[in-house]
């Protein structure tokens, strides 16, 4: 038995529902998930209901996260068709902006050029107007789920406005090649990649069937290689922590997503035990990098202790989102957290979250 500890961990991708689709997640059971899986902080994503695109409907949500989440919480704002500019003035308050795309679950999409060019041009003369002024200085950057020809587009626009671009959830052998040589030519650009798209294939969707669906859609076996060959190029692993019910996923159109909060840590640690990956792996894309293109405050006094020998296995009963599966049921994993501590606090013990609700923080508010 080996404890290790590691410094929090933060999730720079989930969807906690809240507010509209509480019967998925919400604050509470979403951020106690985290918990259970070593995270310590997550970046929640706008496309709930309503859409998390004006200040009022901003300060809502914040104030719902404020007074459940029992893990730290930065919030996106969303690029929508109806309200455009709507957001600007809440933009310090995010952890950056979401733009979808490509296809997706919820109502937010752009597909319109001349509307990506204005929400790059305004994010833009926002961070320029802020530089300076404020702990998140220069804002976030401007996320993206843009798939197969979006990638370049955005790419493209971000390097001519001279935005920071993170790509969400990369998982094409085209797609990673791209963003290395954009990084390459210094192009403002950062990616991540999900534990699901490393870790299955579209060679596993005859087992998982809508449990394996989500966007993006599971890759061939040759694209999740590509994203190990270019392990130097991800920045990020992040969950795309995606909750809908059991039901929902058995009914006539499920919605894509699968949870992933909880899994993530002892998914990576047993990709250490096999030795494809090193703890040091793990902490550069799940703390320092996370934290760095977010530009999140430091968490003191915040560990997580976990056993990274102890074998066991996934199953849907042993999951804490509401939704209550996960797609790597049936898998043995190494790597059981036995105790987390934020801000001096012991929040979870192995077996109970010990925080109360609201005594997480939603980040960037001060501002
Ligand atoms: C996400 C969801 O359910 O909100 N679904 C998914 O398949 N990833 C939306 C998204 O991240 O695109
Ligand atoms: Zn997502």
């Amino acid at each position: 038995m080996a404890t290790v500890q590691l410094p929090g961990l933060i999730d720079a991708h989930v969807h906690l529902r809240e507010p509209g689709y509480t019967h998925k997640e919400d604050f509470y059971t979403g951020t106690a998930a985290a918990l259970a899986g070593g995270v310590t902080a997550v970046l929640d994503m706008p496309n709930t209901v309503p859409p998390t695109d004006t200040p009022a409907r901003f300060a809502q949500k914040a104030a719902l996260a404020a007074a459940k989440a029992v893990c730290d919480v930065g919030l996106f704002v969303g690029a929508t068709t109806d309200q455009l500019d709507a957001y600007l003035p809440i933009a310090p308050r995010a952890c950056g902006l979401k733009i979808y795309v490509s296809e997706t679950f919820g109502s937010l999409r752009i597909e319109d050029l001349g509307l990506l060019h204005r929400f790059f041009r305004t994010w833009g003369e926002k961070a320029t107007e802020m530089a300076g002024d404020t702990p998140h200085s220069a804002l976030g950057p401007v996320a993206v789920h843009a798939e197969e020809l979006m990638l370049p587009v955005c790419l493209n626009l971000s390097h001519l406005y001279d935005v920071p671009l993170h790509i969400v959830h990369v998982t094409r052998r085209s797609e990673i090649e791209l963003i290395r040589r954009a990084k390459d030519r210094g192009y403002p650009v950062t990616c991540e990649v999900t534990p699901h798209h490393l870790f299955l294939s579209s060679d596993d969707l005859p087992r998982l069937a809508a449990r394996g669906d989500m966007r993006p859609r599971l890759a061939t076996p040759d694209d999740v290689a590509a994203m190990w060959e270019n392990l130097a190029v991800v920045d990020i692993f992040a969950t795309d922590h995606a909750p809908h019910t059991l039901a929902e996923k058995a009914g006539p159109t499920p919605p894509p997503g699968v949870p992933g909060v909880e899994t993530m840590l002892p998914l990576l640690l047993t990709a250490v035990h096999d030795g494809r990956l090193t703890l040091d792996d793990i902490l550069l894309r799940c703390e320092e990098n996370p934290r760095r293109v977010y530009g999140l405050p430091s968490q003191p006094d915040t560990f997580v202790q976990v056993d990274v020998d102890a074998r066991y296995e996934l199953s849907d009963a042993g999951q804490r989102t509401k939704a209550g599966w996960t797609p790597f049921a049936g898998w043995s994993v190494f790597g059981k957290v036995e105790k987390v501590t934020l801000r001096g606090r012991v929040v979870y013990d192995g077996d109970r979250i010990l925080a109360d609700p609201g005594s997480g923080r939603v980040l960037f508010q001060s501002v």
